[in-house]
């Protein structure tokens, strides 16, 4: 193939018609006016605020059943299947405009299943048991953070996280960081006016970040965050634990988050850390 480039028309539904966009396979759940669950495949669906307002963006037909259930019900479970082919092929069946949410249910071979989730306003979509994750949210309409100007056709809608469940086993590759990942498909969207194309992806791989000062610092970020998202560190308190070997490292955060919150400190400065350090010191002469 030759490495020049060509320019190609920008049409609608761009990401689908004039270029390759790999996209997540989603299914949104949400409760119809019937109160039946309805599902709509999603793959316009994305991260948008990532760090305290955590959210996602959601691009539907105005006309959806998902659409009209999120303005009347604010509320949308986001579950994200694995890949399998009769699932996907039963994904693209529920993706065919004009169905209610009952024709639907008899049309799918996802099982739903209540969320443990505490209702608060009013009955919760159910959730799809296949689901490797669900994130369960609810509509921000306040338009303070989002507002999109665009066609009557699209709707955007900014979902809160209120939940992200994950199965069992997931959970234990996501915090152990064991290298095991689910087989989650990808789309590339509708493409020749007759086929949805996706695909599976191949086993991850580590490319390790070059090393520096500001990867330490960020690894150190990085493992105390996942320990404890709403305990903060100052740049100088990471780069005083930055010799920790990395094997100890997590050991080390989780005691010194452990003690913080103990003494109800929420940010960690160097000061704290001296405090902790002393503290152990003296325990450690005390039982030696
Ligand atoms: C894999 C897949 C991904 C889709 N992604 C989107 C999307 O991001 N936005 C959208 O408006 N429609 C998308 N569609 C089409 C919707 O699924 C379709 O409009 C369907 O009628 C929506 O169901 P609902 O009316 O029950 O919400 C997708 C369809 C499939 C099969």
């Amino acid at each position: 193939m030759s490495d020049g480039f060509i320019e190609v028309r920008v049409l609608d539904n761009f990401y689908q018609t004039s270029s390759f966009y790999p996209m997540p396979v989603i299914l949104v759940t949400t409760t119809s006016e019937s109160g039946k669950t309805n599902i709509g495949p999603y793959s316009l669906c994305f991260p948008f605020g990532i760090a305290e307002q955590h959210s996602m963006m959601l691009i539907s037909r105005s006309t959806s059943n998902t659409a009209a259930n999120i303005r009347r019900t604010k509320k949308a479970m986001l579950n994200f299947i694995p890949y399998n082919k009769k699932l996907l092929k039963n994904t693209v069946k529920l993706g065919f405009p004009g169905q209610s949410a009952e024709e639907k249910l008899d049309d799918s071979v996802f099982t739903l299943v209540p969320s443990s989730q505490i209702e608060i306003n009013g009955p919760l979509p159910e959730i799809i048991s296949e689901a490797v994750q669900v994130f369960e949210c609810s509509w921000d309409d306040s338009n303070e953070v989002f507002y999109y100007n665009g066609t009557e056709d699209e709707s955007h809608f900014l979902l809160r996280i209120d939940r992200i469940i994950m199965k069992k086993n997931w959970y234990t590759a996501l915090v152990d960081g064991n290298g095991k990942f689910p087989n989650l498909p990808i789309d590339y969207g509708y493409r020749d006016s007759q086929y949805f194309w996706f695909s599976e992806h191949s086993k991850p791989y580590k490319e390790p970040l070059p090393k520096g000062k500001g990867t330490d610092l960020g690894t150190v970020r990085y493992i105390a965050n996942r320990i404890d998202p709403d305990v903060h560190w100052s740049d100088e308190s990471c780069e005083k634990v930055v010799a920790i070997p990395r094997v100890f490292l997590k050991k080390a955060l989780s005691m010194i988050i452990d003690e913080a919150k103990k003494r109800g400190v929420t940010s960690i400065t160097p000061e704290i850390l001296d405090e902790i350090r002393d503290k152990r010191n003296k325990e450690k002469r005390l039982t030696n």
